[in-house]
């Protein structure tokens, strides 16, 4: 695909500029995943190549500020930070507005507009927030995010958790993504039910993982070196790795 927009040198400018991001589970391979992820839903809800590659670059941007803590809304700050860095680029100010409105729309549902501006808040949620993946980038949040300093990594792993499911339930989507959430929603509520378990498997994933949140591991590095041992870990560990690497995708088109 050639786009007319300047996607590369977007890309590349945000690479940089999240070199040394705040927080590691919300590092340049988060912003690339869910930017992969929005083209994605665009696609697939037949948007056309041009609001693909918007979609593309709203995703890149959509955490461009995410501290690791909740007191601010990263959503406002991003879209205010993505109007600055967009006014850097030669992109039409339709294409702008439409780009932000997918930013500072990308933390809760929002009456449907187009596939554009639901993509990034689609991707985020099902895609990078549920999975196996979640999994692991949850406990490694946790383990990173100062609202839970001093407390027990795994409770505040099975708050944190719970809080999650019950704020995204697949029944929260469109209902043509309702078997797609709902395959991505078992990995977390499947885990966090095994913690609640005290089930040694995953007892040791979130202390693992937390304790690579705490130093500020890289994300997708420490993923990709761990080695799991126990039969439920390397189904987990299997599907997440598959995910990073972008080759879940023909298994969730099947689920649309
Ligand atoms: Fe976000
Ligand atoms: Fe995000």
């Amino acid at each position: 695909m050639i786009s007319e927009l300047p996607v590369k040198k977007i890309e590349k400018f945000v690479k940089n500029e999240t070199k040394h991001t705040e927080s590691v589970i919300h590092d340049f391979s988060h912003l690339k995943r869910t930017a992969i992820g929005a083209r994605w839903f665009v696609k697939i809800m037949d948007g056309n190549k041009h609001d693909q590659y918007l979609a593309y670059i709203a995703g890149l941007l959509h955490d461009i500020v995410r501290p690791p803590f909740e007191e601010i809304c990263h959503a406002k700050a991003s879209s205010e930070k993505s109007r600055e860095i967009l006014n850097r680029f030669d992109i039409s100010n339709e294409d702008r507005e439409r780009i932000i409105e997918a930013v500072s729309c990308h933390r809760t549902r929002h009456e449907w507009k187009d596939a554009l501006h639901q993509s990034v808040f689609l991707a985020d949620k099902i895609l990078e927030q549920m999975g196996a993946m979640i999994v692991f980038r949850r406990c490694m949040y946790i383990g990173e995010c100062k609202d839970y300093l001093g407390k027990t990594s795994i409770q505040s792993i099975i708050i944190q958790s719970r809080n999650k499911l019950k704020k995204f339930t697949p029944c929260e989507f469109n209902k043509i993504f309702l078997r797609l959430a709902r395959a991505q929603y078992k990995w977390p509520h499947d885990f966090t039910k095994a913690l609640k378990e005290k089930k040694q498997w995953a007892l040791d994933i979130g202390m693992y993982f937390f304790k690579a949140g705490r130093d500020k591991k890289d994300f997708e590095k420490t993923v990709f070196g761990y080695k799991p041992q126990i039969k439920e870990q390397k189904q987990i560990h299997k599907q997440a790795v598959l995910y990073l690497k972008s080759r879940k995708f023909k298994d969730f088109e099947k689920l649309i």
